[in-house]
């Protein structure tokens, strides 16, 4: 198993892409921390998996909770040894109409909220000499699209902070990636209408959308020992999209 007796934090662990990575976790062996702040969909998934995770109620962008989802793992299963800092919203509309709230909302979430749980997972990597951080950032992280201009800044600055870290604490032994997914089939993209559907899966080249378990792979690579001279990389699981 690739991941045999590590302990990994999975923020927005309840759903998607996140729920996914916390069932490949623990199928590769490790104790996984379902962090969300959607209780119920949280709690929910803890109790069909049973031993090996347990729920905590985080907000990412709230450093308290941030603090206390990161002594929760240490208490509950010893340390941390893998942090995927996954949970994000999406936000499209005008920018020349983008409320100053609505910003501050998505930046503090899917910028901020990466930087917190980052924050307080190196605090014990440091402490332990070892680490694998990997952050959730998208291809709209590379590219532009019209009408993103909160999600694109924070998942930029996802993708370069990502480099930043890893150089930061590359000495100490930790390692920090991204995954830079393309559309994928996960409740974030419920409310997409058929047609624009049909205009994503156009966009990439192998001709659908991607699936939450295809990320999760991904992250479990680069999470485990596999990727061991890894670090600094943000791997594209986009099906071709920023190919082109
Ligand atoms: N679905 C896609 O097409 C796609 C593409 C590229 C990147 N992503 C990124 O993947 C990540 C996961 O998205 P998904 O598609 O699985 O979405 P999802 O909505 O299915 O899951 C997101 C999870 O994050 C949780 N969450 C949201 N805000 C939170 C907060 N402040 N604190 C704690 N938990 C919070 C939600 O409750 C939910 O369980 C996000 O960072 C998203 O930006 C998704």
């Amino acid at each position: 198993m690739r991941l045999q007796d590590k302990v990994a934090i999975v923020t927005g662990g309840a759903s998607g892409i996140g729920e996914f990575t916390v069932r490949e976790m623990l199928k590769q062996g490790a104790k996984v921390v379902i962090a969300d702040f959607d209780d119920a969909g949280g709690q929910k998934l803890a109790d069909e998996l049973g031993e090996g995770v347990s729920f905590i109620h985080v907000d990412v962008s709230n450093e308290e909770q941030v603090e206390a989802m990161v002594k929760h793992s240490v208490d509950t299963f010893g340390k941390v040894d893998i942090l995927f800092s996954n949970a994000g919203i999406g936000s499209t509309g005008s920018t020349h109409e983008l409320s100053l709230e609505d910003w501050n909302k998505t930046i503090s979430v899917n910028l901020s909220g990466v930087f917190l749980c980052a924050k307080y997972a190196l605090i014990e990597m440091v402490k332990q000499g070892s680490g694998s951080i990997v952050n959730c950032a998208s291809i709209l992280g590379h590219v532009g699209q019209a009408a993103t201009a909160s999600y694109t800044a924070a998942k930029g600055g996802v993708v370069n902070m990502t480099r930043a870290l890893a150089v930061e604490y590359a000495s100490q032994g930790i390692r920090v990636n991204a995954v830079c997914p393309g559309y994928i089939n996960t409740p974030l993209l419920d409310q997409l209408d058929d047609a624009t559907r049909k205009h994503l899966v156009s966009l990439h080249p192998l001709g659908r959308l991607g699936e939450s378990q295809e990320v999760a792979n991904a992250v479990v690579f680069l999470a485990s020992d596999e990727a061991s001279f890894v670090t600094g990389a943000n791997l594209l699981v986009d099906g071709g999209y920023t190919a082109q």
